[in-house]
C-alpha cells in the first residue's frame, strides 16, 4: 500500500510518518509538505524509506500526479495556529479550503480512499458547567478564521462523499501535546520558555479549558478509522483529558521545580473559545479504540524531557515566535 500523508512534516503528520513507519512495515510513504514555517524536514530526520515531496496542496498538477500514484491519501496539511489566524487569514483560506478542495478533486479522479484530519473546534466552544461533550451530531459553530476554515474543509468531504461517492472518512480531534510541537503552541512554548528560565504565560485569566491527548493516541485512533470506520462516517478523537489552562501551567512548573505563581497573565486571545470537550464513544464503542496515554501528568513529564534532549530541533524557532508573541502583548 502508498500512502501520501499531506503535512507529513508538521508536528502531527510527523508522529504519523514515525508511527506508520515503526508499525507498519508494509506501508510505502510519500508526504506532500509545503515546508512553511510549521514544517520542518528535521522531524522526518533518521526514517529511511520516505519519500519528501515539497509543495503545496493547492497545488493541482502536482497533488494529480501524487493521488494518482496512491492507494490513500491521509490529510493533515494545515494553517493551523488561531492566533496566526487572527493576524492574517488568507494563508488559511489557501491551503484550508483551496487545499482540501484540491485533494478531493483528484481522489475523485483517481477513486483513491481519503481520510480528513481535522479538529472539535469546528464544533465552537462549550459553558465550564455544561455537562455536554462534542458528539458527530453538534451543529458546526466555528469561532475564528482557522476553525471557520477547516469547518469548511470538512463540509467539502461531505459533500464529495455524497455528491461524487469519494470514499471518505473525517477525524475531528481535540488539542494534541507530544513531541516535534511547534513553540508557537501553548505547551511546548512553556516548556520551552522553563527550559530558559523565563515565566510561562498564561492568556487571561487561564480558565480555559482545552481536552488533551497525546499525538500517539490520536494518530493511532486515525489508523483505527482508516482500517475498519465506515465510509462517510464523522468520528470524533478525545481521551477525556480535560484540563484548564492554569491547571496546566501548574504541573508544568510543578515538574521543573518551580513556585505554583511563577508564571505572568497576559493579553487574552481575541474570540478566545471557552472550553471544548470530546465524547469519543463512537470511536471507542465501534472501532475499539482506547488512549494508551492516561496520565497527563506523565505524558507531559516524557514531553518535557523531550524538549530537553531536542533543543537542536526548537531552538532556531524560539526568538522569532516569541518577537511575534511580544507584538500582541502576550
Ligand atoms: P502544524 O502546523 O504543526 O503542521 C502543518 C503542516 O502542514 C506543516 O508541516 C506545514 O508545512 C504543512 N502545510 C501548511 N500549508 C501547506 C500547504 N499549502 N501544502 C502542503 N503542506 C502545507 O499542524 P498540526 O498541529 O500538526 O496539525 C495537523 C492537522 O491536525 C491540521 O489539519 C489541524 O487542523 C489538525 N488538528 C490539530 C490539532 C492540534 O492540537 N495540533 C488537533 C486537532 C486537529
Ligand atoms: O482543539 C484542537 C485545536 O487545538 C487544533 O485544531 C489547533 O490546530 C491547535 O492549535 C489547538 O488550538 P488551541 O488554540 O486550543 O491551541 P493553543 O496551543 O494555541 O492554545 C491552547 C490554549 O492555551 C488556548 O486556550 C490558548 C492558551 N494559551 C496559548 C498560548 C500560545 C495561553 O494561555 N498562552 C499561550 O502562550
Amino acid at each position: 500500500m502508498r500512502v501520501l500523508i499531506t503535512g507529513g512534516a508538521g508536528f502531527i503528520g510527523a508522529n504519523f510518518v514515525r508511527q506508520t513507519v515503526r508499525e507498519r512495515p508494509g506501508v510505502a510513504v510519500t508526504v506532500l509538505d509545503a515546508l512553511t514555517y510549521a514544517g520542518d524536514r528535521a522531524s522526518l530526520a533518521g526514517l529511511e524509506g520516505v519519500e519528501l515531496v515539497v509543495g503545496s496542496v493547492a497545488d493541482a498538477e502536482l497533488v494529480d500526479r501524487l493521488v494518482a500514484g496512491s492507494d490513500l491519501v491521509v490529510h493533515f496539511a494545515a494553517e493551523s495556529h488561531n492566533d496566526n489566524s487572527l493576524n492574517d487569514p488568507s494563508p488559511f483560506v489557501q491551503t484550508n479550503l483551496v487545499g482540501t478542495y484540491t485533494l478531493l478533486e483528484a481522489v475523485r479522479r483517481h477513486g483513491v480512499r481519503f481520510h480528513h484530519i481535522s479538529t472539535d473546534e469546528v464544533y465552537g466552544d462549550l459553558e465550564l458547567d455544561d455537562p455536554a461533550k462534542f458528539t458527530d451530531r453538534t451543529p458546526y459553530n466555528p469561532s475564528s478564521p482557522y476553525s471557520s476554515t477547516k469547518a469548511g474543509s470538512d463540509l467539502l468531504v461531505r459533500a464529495w462523499v455524497r455528491s461524487f461517492g469519494v470514499e471518505a472518512t473525517i477525524s475531528n480531534c481535540s488539542n494534541n501535546y507530544g513531541p516535534y510541537q511547534h513553540v508557537e503552541k501553548f505547551i511546548p512554548r512553556q516548556i520551552t520558555n522553563l527550559i530558559d528560565g523565563v515565566r510561562p504565560r498564561l492568556y487571561g485569566a487561564g480558565l480555559n479549558v482545552r481536552d488533551w491527548i497525546h499525538v500517539e493516541d490520536h494518530n493511532a485512533a486515525v489508523w483505527a478509522i482508516i482500517d475498519s470506520g465506515r465510509i462517510g462516517e464523522t468520528y470524533l478523537i478525545g481521551a477525556d483529558g480535560e484540563k484548564n489552562n492554569l491547571e496546566v501551567v501548574q504541573t508544568l512548573l510543578e515538574v521543573f521545580g518551580r513556585d505554583a505563581g511563577d508564571f505572568d497573565h497576559v493579553a487574552d486571545r481575541p474570540g478566545h473559545d471557552l472550553r471544548y470537550a470530546i465524547d469519543a464513544s463512537k470511536l471507542r464503542e465501534e472501532l475499539g479504540w482506547e488512549p494508551r496515554f492516561t496520565d497527563f501528568r506523565s505524558g507531559l513529564e516524557t514531553t518535557v524531557d523531550w524538549y530537553r534532549d531536542n533543543e537542536a530541533w526548537w531552538r532556531p524557532r524560539k526568538a522569532a515566535v516569541e518577537t511575534k508573541y511580544a507584538a500582541t502583548g502576550q
